[in-house]
C-alpha cells in the first residue's frame, strides 16, 4: 500500500444482516484532491464513511488512512482528520461561538490559539452575525455552515462532508462550493458524498459512482462522461414507437441512446446536426428539445437504467 494515499480502501463489504450496504469497495484517494463518492440514497455512502473515519467496522476488508490501519489504531487518525455528518451534531442551547469553545478543548485546544482559530472558522464560514444566538435559532443553512465550521476546528488534513448540502437553497449552496474550493486550494484533501450530479461535477477532481454498495465507476468527471457517453446531449419527448423512424432518417444513426418514460437522450460529440435534423422534420420544438452538456446523471442512467436524483 502506497504512503501518499489519504484513503487507501481494498475490498471492504459491510453486511447488516442479510443485507449487503458495501460491496468490496475499493478506494485510492491521493492527497490534495477532492474526492466524491456520488450515489443515490441508500446506494451506501454513509456507511462507507463510517468505515472509513472509524465508526464502524468493516465486516471485511482493509482501510488505511494517511497510512494507518484505522482498525487497529482509530485514535491515531483522529487529531488529522475533519468530519460533518450527514445530521448536524450541534450543542442547540449553546450559540455558535459556544459550540465551537467546546468542540476546540475537545481537539484539546487552548487559549489563546483556540479563541484564534474560533475566529478564523466564524470568518471563514460566515457565521459572525449569528456568532451569539442559541443554535437552535439558526436556519438549516447557518447551522449546516457552522456544523462544518465545527470540523474544520482542527485544521484538519482530510475533511469528510456527508452530504454537505443536501436540502439548502441554492445561494447557501453555492457559499459552501466556494468554501470547499477555497479549502482544497489551500491543500486540504476533501471526501463528499452526494446524490447531485451537479454538486459532484462541480466539486470533484474525482468521483466513485456508488450504487448498491458497488462502485461501478470511477473517474474525473469528464473522464466518465467521455469514455461512457459524449460531450453533448440532445434530449427530447418521443414515443418508443416513433423513436427509429425519427432517427433512422437522418441516414447515419447518431450515438448512444438513453430513454427515461417518453424523454429519448442522444449523445453526441457534436450536437448540431441531430438538432437540425429533428427541427427540419418537426418544423418546430414541440418535442422539447434541449441540446445540453452530458453530465454524470446521464452516466448513472447509462450504467445503472435508473435516475440519480430523488431515486430512493
Ligand atoms: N445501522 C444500520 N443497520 C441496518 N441497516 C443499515 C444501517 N445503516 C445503513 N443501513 C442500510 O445500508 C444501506 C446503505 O445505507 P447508507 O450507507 O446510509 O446509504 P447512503 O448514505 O448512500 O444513503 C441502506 O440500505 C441502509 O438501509
Ligand atoms: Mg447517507
Amino acid at each position: 500500500m502506497s504512503a501518499s494515499l489519504i484513503v487507501e480502501a481494498a475490498s471492504v463489504t459491510k453486511r447488516f444482516g442479510d443485507r449487503l450496504a458495501v460491496d468490496r469497495l475499493d478506494l485510492r484517494i491521493p492527497g490534495g484532491l477532492c474526492f466524491g463518492l456520488l450515489g443515490p440514497n441508500g446506494a451506501g455512502k454513509t456507511t462507507t464513511l463510517r468505515m472509513i473515519y472509524g465508526a464502524t467496522q468493516p465486516s471485511s476488508g482493509a482501510i488505511r488512512l494517511f497510512g494507518i490501519d484505522i482498525a487497529r489504531d482509530p485514535r491515531a487518525a483522529r487529531s488529522r482528520l475533519g468530519v460533518t455528518l450527514q445530521q448536524n451534531v450541534l450543542i442547540e442551547a449553546l450559540s455558535p461561538e459556544e459550540n465551537l469553545r467546546v468542540f476546540g478543548r475537545y481537539h484539546l485546544l487552548r487559549e489563546p490559539e483556540l479563541s484564534r482559530r474560533m475566529r478564523e472558522v466564524i470568518d471563514f464560514l460566515e457565521l459572525k452575525s449569528h456568532a451569539r444566538l442559541p443554535v437552535k435559532q439558526l436556519s438549516g443553512g447557518f447551522q449546516r455552515r457552522l456544523a462544518i465550521a465545527l470540523s474544520l476546528m482542527n485544521r484538519p488534513e482530510l475533511l469528510i462532508l456527508d452530504e454537505p448540502t443536501t436540502g439548502l437553497d441554492p445561494a447557501v449552496r453555492l457559499a459552501l462550493w466556494s468554501r470547499v474550493r477555497e479549502l482544497r486550494a489551500g491543500g486540504t484533501t476533501v471526501l463528499l458524498t452526494t446524490h447531485y450530479m451537479d454538486e459532484a461535477q462541480r466539486l470533484c477532481d474525482r468521483v466513485a459512482i456508488i450504487s448498491e454498495g458497488r462502485a461501478i465507476a470511477e473517474g474525473a468527471p469528464g473522464e466518465l462522461i467521455t469514455t461512457h457517453l459524449a460531450p453533448e446531449t440532445v434530449e427530447f419527448d418521443c414515443a418508443p414507437e416513433e423513436e427509429s423512424a425519427l432517427l433512422s432518417s437522418m441516414g447515419s444513426l447518431p450515438g448512444r441512446r438513453l430513454r427515461a418514460g417518453r424523454r429519448v437522450m442522444v449523445y453526441l460529440e457534436d450536437a448540431t446536426v441531430l438538432v437540425d435534423h429533428i427541427r427540419h422534420r418537426d418544423q418546430g420544438d414541440r418535442r422539447e428539445m434541449v441540446a445540453r452538456p452530458t453530465n454524470l446523471e446521464d452516466v448513472f442512467l447509462a450504467l445503472t437504467g435508473t435516475r440519480l436524483e430523488g431515486a430512493q
